[in-house]
């Protein structure tokens, strides 16, 4: 199993401190935000790990991950993705690094309070197909929303006006190799993006995507609120843990 990181895109929705670094970068807590998601995947038994980025700043990611290795990691391997198109487009580029292999992806602005370990250990048990994680959540039009229906997802709309339940899909995919043919019939959003509920859809008509729901908080760090509570969020479970 190989992990991917998403970390592209603008981070315009925090300008201007995203006119300086990339988005992924800034702090939460006592570290660059990068380093939680990355954590989930070594802590998950994943070593082999594609970070793709773009924009002025990416290298801003080798001086501070260099190889890796110092997060426990066996290969860190960098992809540079051109232009603003949307996660599945930034997905595409780790096709030739993932082989034949199945993969964990997760976006460089979630953050979980529990491990997702779990979840991707429940992935290796599973056939084939794709599994996703989604949380209850006070605001999900911000978010893809999954309808749930007989205990499966029945499908997932990407920031609907009126949102048919309160299930977000949190920025954790888990892929088969049927990925990469889906992502080559994707076409462009109302917003000019790839996107990654597209895939997951395609994986619901195929009858073939598993869920869980997450245990503990999650959060997005992607706006000044989200940013903001990510912060509180960690320093809270850090006191807690120093108790
Ligand atoms: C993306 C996805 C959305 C998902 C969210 C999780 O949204 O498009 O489906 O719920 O990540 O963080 P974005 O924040 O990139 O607009």
């Amino acid at each position: 199993m190989k992990g991917i990181i998403l970390a592209g895109g603008l981070g315009s929705r925090l300008f201007p401190l995203t006119k300086i670094t990339n988005k992924h970068l800034l702090p939460v807590f006592d570290r660059p935000m990068i380093y939680y998601p990355m954590q989930q995947l070594v802590d998950s038994g994943i070593r082999e790990i594609m970070l793709v980025t773009g924009g002025t700043f990416a290298g801003h990611f080798l001086n501070l991950l260099e190889n890796g290795n110092e997060f426990g990691m066996k290969h860190l391997h960098y992809a540079f993705q051109k232009g603003e198109g949307g996660i599945a487009d930034a997905l595409k580029l780790a096709e030739d690094f993932v082989e034949d292999q199945r993969c964990v992806v997760i976006l460089g602005d979630n953050i979980f309070q529990n491990s997702i370990a779990p979840a991707v250990e429940r992935y290796r048990q599973q056939k084939d197909g794709a599994r996703i994680l989604i949380k209850e959540v006070p605001d999900p039009e911000r978010f893809g929303v999954a309808e749930l229906r007989d205990g499966r997802v029945a499908g997932i709309e990407e920031k609907p006006a009126a949102p048919k339940s309160n299930f977000a899909v949190t920025g954790v995919y888990m892929y088969d190799s049927h990925v990469w043919e889906i992502v080559k019939t994707l076409k462009p959003s109302k917003r000019n993006e790839l996107e990654i509920t597209d895939v997951n859809n395609a994986y619901i008509a195929r009858g073939n995507l598993c869920y869980d729901v997450v245990e503990g908080w999650w959060t997005d760090a992607g706006t000044f609120e989200s940013l903001q509570r990510a912060n509180q969020l960690v320093s809270e479970g850090m006191r807690r843990d120093d108790d």
